[in-house]
């Protein structure tokens, strides 16, 4: 069990604050066009993921089990239908598939600490920090071999058990994090461009929204949260009785939505001081950072740093999108937490070869549409697993469950408490998730037609 409730927090923050916060989402904000992308990605937070992030503490806290088999215990407890138990499964195909294009972009950011240190970037220009990625992502054997070495990571710290050192690495990491993402918003305060990417941020224009914009801002809600998969569960389950899962829940969703603001905050306005394009991709993180790190006193060393602690904060995410399918296999076959996770790592590693190469021997190969493997992977595993498998997870905490375990375990006992808890985890985030697909589906241009007769 966690020491404490600060310990739970942290392990969940550590799995929260990532490649997600300060990769991802900047680079979709700047594909899907800004400020209404932001608002929706921050409606689909509070109104959909709080609620399934206290759903899946509390199942977790309940069966103190992997995922599977918490679900297993608590369907059978409760006489509820097998059926139920497929979330656990679809939520170790999830982190799966997730962890393999993860490591990949972990492996970016390892090979960036050496990049910044060794002084590459000091006073680059705009096209020299843009050529410089372009190399590295055009060289499958320079990215393997990264990728590998995250991969081989990872491996290693999930081998010996979670618990240990990942308290005391976040506790280091959070802060110092915090501290240079302080030193290059200052930055981009200073650039002469803030204003505009503040704007960008924040300009809400209903008529730019589109619908890929809406399905991109929910799923990437549920990525950014680490809901939808178990993994938030399979921590649940070493949370201690005494802690409030909402105070808890809700600590964790506004830590993980400040350091994402923040990156973007730092990133959108060395965008427009240096005339780069803020929807050019997933490189977005890997040019704008070294080029304002380029700029600053002692850009090598802090540049390094920044990325250390970036690589660092994406092996305590990638820890918990490894843990449901480990620790289910370690209950289940008594099997050796070393074994397993090299099993589990090395298929992980074979996968994410597609990604390494969806950046450029196969970046032709379209799996559906034009998307390559990275894409398609992303899109299955984000955009969609997680978004069911959240709705499902709120399905059952909202109907499956007995009162009699909702009063103990938020501590919900009148029935104000009890009526607000179904509003939110049995209808609006079933809802949103719904209403998102649904939109989808048929199409933002003719829903907003209809709407306006
Ligand atoms: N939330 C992490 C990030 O933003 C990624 C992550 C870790 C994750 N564990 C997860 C995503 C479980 C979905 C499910 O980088």
């Amino acid at each position: 069990m966690w020491s404490s409730r600060w310990m739970f927090v942290l392990a969940a923050a550590g799995s929260a604050v990532g490649l997600g916060n300060i990769w991802r989402f900047p680079y979709i904000t700047g594909e899907n066009g800004g400020g209404a992308f932001v608002l929706i990605y921050l409606v689909c937070i509070a109104l959909v993921g709080i609620p399934i992030m206290m759903a899946e503490v509390m199942i977790g806290r309940e069966g103190r089990q992997s995922p599977v088999n918490t679900m297993r215990a608590l369907t059978q407890q409760h006489h509820r239908h097998r059926g139920w138990v497929l979330i656990g499964w679809a939520g170790l195909l999830a982190g799966f598939l997730i962890l393999s294009f993860y490591a990949v972009i972990g492996g970016w950011a390892f090979k960036y600490i050496l990049s910044l240190a060794d002084g590459g970037f000091t006073g680059a220009t705009a096209s020299q920090a843009t050529g410089t990625f372009e190399a590295f992502l055009a060289s499958p054997w320079e990215m393997l071999f990264w990728h590998t070495l995250f991969m081989v990571v990872v491996v290693s710290v999930i081998g010996r058990g979670v618990v240990k050192g990942l308290e005391t690495a976040i506790r280091w990491i959070m802060p110092l994090l915090f501290v240079l993402l302080a030193v290059l918003l200052g930055y981009g305060v200073t650039s002469g461009a803030f204003g505009q990417g503040l704007a960008f941020m924040f300009r809400f224009d209903w008529d730019a929204l589109t619908d890929r914009a809406l399905f991109e801002a929910l799923g990437h809600a549920f990525f950014t949260l680490s809901i939808g998969m178990g993994a938030i569960m399979a921590y649940g389950a070493y949370v201690p009785s005494s802690v409030s899962i909402t105070n808890t829940v809700i600590t964790i969703a506004v830590l993980d939505t400040v350091v994402a603001l923040v990156a973007g905050l730092a990133i959108f306005p060395i965008v427009f001081a240096n005339g780069l394009e803020p929807g050019q991709g997933p490189g977005l993180l890997f040019v704008t950072v070294p080029l304002a790190f380029g700029q600053l006193p002692l850009g090598a060393l802090f540049g390094a740093v920044f990325f250390i602690l970036v690589s660092l904060a994406a092996i305590t995410s990638a820890i918990s999108l490894t843990e449901p399918a480990l620790a289910y296999l370690v209950e289940e076959y008594n099997a050796k937490r070393s074994r397993v996770a090299v099993t589990l790592g090395t298929g992980c590693w074979l996968l994410g070869i597609g990604t390494v190469l969806s950046f450029n021997e196969w970046a032709e190969f379209h799996v559906v549409g034009s998307m390559t493997v990275f894409d398609f992977v992303d899109y299955v595993s984000q955009n969609l697993m997680l978004p069911l498998g959240g709705l499902f997870i709120a399905l059952f905490a909202a109907f499956a469950l007995p009162k009699s375990v909702l009063g103990n375990q938020l501590g919900l006992t009148g029935p104000v408490g009890r009526k607000l808890w179904l509003v939110l985890a049995g209808v609006t985030a079933p809802l949103g998730v719904l209403v998102v697909f649904l939109v989808t589906i048929i199409g933002l241009d003719n829903v907003k037609a209809w709407f306006a007769g």
